[in-house]
């Protein structure tokens, strides 16, 4: 373990590679905490991370929670305590941060195919046997052999089938048999099972339509795992599913492991989708803030706040207030977003703070340095987003 880095006064500008919390010199009640700044209600977070984990022991499911969502170290260690087998990452870079934080069980969720990358994927290999990437072509697969053979390492592949999304990913059926009995001519590499993540269903609209489409999703896949099985191959990992199917892949008995995301942080996205309850999302709380500041009021009835396009994802809307009914965003440009003071369910004046749901979290994540993580109100240290920007 690192040793804790010490801060004063909330400021962030500490080592953004550093892994484990960073103590600050004195407790920061929230109203001190300088904006924009990504605000973790950490009680809430730990309720949904408990909440996930006694789901899958109830489903007798493994989790291998994605780190692409909150690119923290010290989130995947406890999600790693509370029983999770291994995490995912996005990208070869984003791995490299969770195993150098010690993490073991990496299953990168990306394909590679340049030398640059499957040298970086090799190395990986060498120091964790439990590091896993997909393949989703041949000659990517057979260039990813000879560099393991040349460095006398194996490496653990699962191979990624596209679920209909066109994304990433090899068609189920014959063309994913095929790659595989070219993977078993490559001894450098261990086939180690499926991977099928069916991203184009996670937001739909209502519960039982997005059980419907997940499920026909997800029905070639099975077919392929079935396919590979009668030909004598075993299929020992079948993983994917996200926080939009949590409780729909559970039950397909193919699956061994779901490579949940967003369900610690939760999202406007996500909670305006629909649950199995109703329709809002509210299986998990949302736990994840812009904290923003009241900054002008240049027009009657609006009032403009620190945060746009540097502070909040703008892909999936706008942000939803979280303390503040009766009041609307609009994206105000880089540094602004503008308050439409409809019918305020209290006055906000400049210099007030107010606290936003975030439109959609990894991207937002990836916006900032640290979470400010508060408990009743108060920062008593920071959490670094370690692997922010490792998109490579
Ligand atoms: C391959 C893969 N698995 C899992 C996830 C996690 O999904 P969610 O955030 O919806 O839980 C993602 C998110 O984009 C993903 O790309």
């Amino acid at each position: 373990m690192e040793a804790k880095t010490c801060v004063g006064g909330g400021g962030t500008a500490i080592a953004s590679r550093a892994r484990d919390a960073i103590a600050l010199d004195r407790p920061l009640p929230i109203g001190s905490v300088p904006t924009p700044a990504l605000l973790v209600d950490a009680a809430a977070l730990e309720r949904n991370l408990e909440r996930m984990a006694a789901h899958a022991r109830a489903k007798d499911i493994a989790l291998r929670p994605h780190t692409k969502t909150h690119k923290c170290p010290l989130l995947a260690k406890r999600q790693m305590d509370l029983g999770a087998v291994g995490v995912c990452a996005a990208k070869v870079s984003e791995a490299e941060v969770m195993i150098d934080a010690g993490i073991e069980a990496v299953l990168v969720t990306s394909p590679v195919v340049t030398q640059d990358k499957i040298a970086r994927v090799v190395a990986l290999a060498r120091r964790s046997r439990e590091f896993q990437i997909v393949v989703d072509n041949a000659a990517a697969a057979s260039a990813l052999a000879d560099a393991a053979r040349s460095a006398g390492v194996s490496v653990g592949v699962l191979i990624d089938l596209d679920p209909g999304m066109g994304r990433t990913g090899i068609s189920p059926g014959a063309p994913a048999l095929e790659l595989l009995r070219h993977l078993a001519r490559l001894p450098a590499l261990r086939f180690e099972g499926l991977q099928c993540y069916a991203g184009n269903v996670m937001h739909v609209n209502g519960w039982e339509e997005r059980r419907r489409r997940s499920l026909q999703a997800l029905e070639r896949a099975i077919e392929t795992k079935t396919l590979m099985e009668r030909a004598g191959f075993e299929v020992r990992a079948f993983t994917g599913g996200g926080t939009g199917t949590f409780d729909i892949d559970c039950d397909v008995a193919a699956f061994t492991d779901l490579q949940v995301g967003s369900y610690l942080f939760m999202d406007v996205g996500y909670r305006r989708c629909g649950g199995r309850g109703g329709s809002v999302f509210d299986d998990f709380e949302p736990s994840l803030f812009v904290l923003a500041t009241a900054i002008s009021k240049p027009q009657a009835g609006y009032i403009t706040i620190d945060a746009g396009f540097k502070a909040l994802s703008a892909d999936s809307g706008v942000p939803d207030l979280y303390d503040t009914a009766g009041v609307v965003y609009k994206w105000g440009g880089d540094e602004h977003g503008i308050l439409v003071l409809e019918a305020p369910s209290r006055p906000i004046e400049l210099g007030d703070q107010v606290t936003l749901i975030v439109p959609h979290c990894d991207p937002t994540v990836n916006l900032y340095d640290v979470f400010h993580p508060h408990r009743d109100g108060v920062v008593e240290e920071l959490w670094p987003i370690t692997a922010r920007g490792k998109s490579q």
